[in-house]
């Protein structure tokens, strides 16, 4: 599986490597460093991920109407019945000490006056939420939480941050025909100085967000390729869930424009969804109307798009005052007005969105993985929270909450832990690899890929799509393999390994659930099936 060969030269050893930058890696770093030496790795700028683009805020029980009920039981009805409830309850009832955690390390959320002249936090409503329970700060919470993070991690002493790193693999003890099956490493592409080293840890977190990037229309940004999912699943762990893909309803439509989310939180303070018409179409397809959970209102705007044969319906907020709209979305209002939009007098054109991956890596309750020492947190997990569907704005939520469980799971580790028998690390091999002549061949496979996903695989399947993604999908990984065997390594080769590696994943999900449910709807199946149990795939099994 390794280009390997000799022994390795670059080495750099830690107690806890953390594959990541975004809210998840970085939570989990500030806590560790307490008592570790970190080194978090990004592969793209530190700031880049999910993380900085989140608009909408975290769902935290804040209202005095509100319950923790409440909160757990609107995630399970938006979960579609695959909810792990022991995972959902473990998330929520730990939410007011994450967001207690992010207000003490400098997160300003929103604040308001309430009716008897208080302060209290500025709560807003997304769908499937009964009560108003999200945090923000404007619409641009993830940016204030990644930069906060981000300028505690930079000046702690125990943290050192690697940027344009890109994990390739992990080190197991069982690659290495070692006793157990233990991480012992990861090789690290340096894109600066392109080449390969070594990171020899005692711990291994992967905090590598979603693989959104595998579709061709996406809210991600560019570094959302699955590349934990792949690592992982080479190594051998358990992978669930992954035909759940979330697409936001409302991204902005743009011929020119890179896709821009329309937060959620419009919809939660009264914006209307319209056909080209102006008329409303919510109503017609679920009480909750634009309030409806995420993969309801995708499908709604999906099949009038298709039905109506137009490129996009319409988000329309222009029955609220400017100074509202300027007040609680003025990232929204600035950058739609750039792209010549003006939110308070036009109705927004949009279109749905791959947004978030529901599945992933499986952990238990503290971010562990199958393999001993391999932890993950965030996005790029599996924990059950989410079932068939991510109620909104309880992602950064638990990426938090996870973060702290690792953290303190690792801490007591580290106390007991007992070092390795000395082994050596093979170095990475590049005898046998060329530069690459033809770099048309991954461009045109990105290409390819994400658009078969989209076509085939996106919000609403068939079983006959389903198995000609399959198809093509695996005609893709021979290529790349071979590819990837012959010629250096690039960051976009990386990349579209493990996009393609991921999409597989996906596609067998897909191809695995005989009912439609949640996020996953197949029109050949279309009903729900009586007992329903979670997707679990496993690279020894497949
Ligand atoms: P990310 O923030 O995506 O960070 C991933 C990190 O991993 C990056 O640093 C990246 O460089 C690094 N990385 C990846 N692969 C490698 C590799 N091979 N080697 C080295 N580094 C690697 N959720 C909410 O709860 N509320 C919201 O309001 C909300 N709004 C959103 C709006 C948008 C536009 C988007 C895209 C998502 C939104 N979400 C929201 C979802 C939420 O932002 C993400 O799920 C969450 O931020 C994921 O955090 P993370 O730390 O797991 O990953
Ligand atoms: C949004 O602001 O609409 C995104 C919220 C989320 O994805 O949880």
């Amino acid at each position: 599986m390794f280009k390997i060969k000799g022994i390795s030269t670059k080495e750099r050893t830690c107690d806890v490597l953390i594959v990541g930058s975004g809210a998840a890696g970085l939570s989990l770093a500030l806590k560790l460093a307490e008592n570790a030496s970190v080194i978090v790795l990004s592969k793209g700028k530190l700031s880049e991920g999910s993380t900085l683009y989140a608009q909408g805020g975290i769902a935290s029980v804040y209202a005095e109407n509100d319950t923790i009920d409440s909160h757990v039981n609107d995630t399970i009805i938006c979960g579609a019945g695959l909810c792990d409830v022991e995972a959902v309850k473990f998330t929520i009832n730990h939410a007011k000490e994450s967001m207690e955690w992010l207000i003490d390390i400098g997160i300003a959320f929103d604040r308001k006056e309430d009716k008897n002249g208080l302060e209290a936090y500025h709560l807003t409503k997304e769908g499937g939420h009964s009560h108003r329970r999200i945090l923000h700060v404007a619409d641009a919470t993830g940016r204030s939480i990644e930069t906060t993070l981000l300028s505690k991690a930079t000046t702690h002493h125990n943290i050192t941050l690697l940027e344009g790193y890109n994990a390739v693999d992990l080190i197991t003890s069982k690659q290495l025909n070692l006793p157990a099956n233990k991480v012992l490493g990861a090789y690290v592409w340096n894109r600066n100085q392109e080449k390969v080293e070594t990171i020899k840890a005692k711990f291994i977190t992967l905090a590598t967000g979603g693989a959104s990037k595998v579709y061709q229309y996406t809210s991600n940004p560019d570094v959302s390729c699955g590349d934990g999912i792949a690592l992982a699943w080479r190594s051998g762990c358990r992978i669930a869930n992954m035909e759940f893909n979330q697409f936001h309803p409302t991204c902005l439509y743009h011929p020119t424009a890179r896709t821009f989310l329309l937060t959620e939180a419009l919809r939660g303070e009264g914006a209307y969804l319209l056909r080209p018409d102006g008329t409303r179409f919510m109503p017609d397809f679920d009480d909750r109307a634009e309030l409806a959970p995420r993969d309801i209102v995708a499908r709604a705007i999906d099949y009038e798009m298709k039905r109506l044969g137009v490129d996009c319906m319409y988000l329309d907020i222009t029955h609220k005052s400017k100074e509202f709209i300027v007040h609680h979305f003025p990232t929204t209002y600035k950058r739609c007005l750039l792209l010549g939009i003006d939110i308070s007098t036009q109705s927004i054109p949009i279109v749905p969105a791959a947004h978030y991956s529901c599945g992933g890596v499986m952990i238990d309750q503290h971010g562990k993985t199958d393999i001993d020492g391999l932890y993950a947190v965030g996005e790029v997990t599996y924990t059950g929270l989410h079932g068939a569907n991510r109620l909104a704005s309880n992602s950064l939520l638990e990426c938090v909450v996870y973060a702290h469980a690792c953290a303190d799971d690792i801490t007591n580790q580290l106390r007991v832990y007992h070092s390795q028998p000395i082994f050596k690390i093979p170095s990475w091999d590049e005898s046998q690899v060329q530069n690459s002549d033809e770099e048309v061949v991954i461009q045109h496979n990105w290409h390819e890929l994400r658009l078969f996903m989209w076509d085939y695989v996106g919000i609403v399947r068939t079983n006959k799509r389903l198995e000609r993604a399959l198809h093509r999908v695996q005609m893709l990984q021979k290529e790349i393999s071979e590819y990837y065997s012959n010629f250096k390594v690039s960051n976009s080769l990386l990349e579209l390994r493990n996009l393609v590696q991921v999409a597989e994943i996906i596609i067998k999900s897909a191809i695995n659930r005989k009912e439609s449910r949640g996020l996953h709807y197949n029109v050949d199946y279309p009903d729900k099936l009586k007992n329903s149990k979670p997707t679990i795939l496993c690279k020894e099994d497949n």
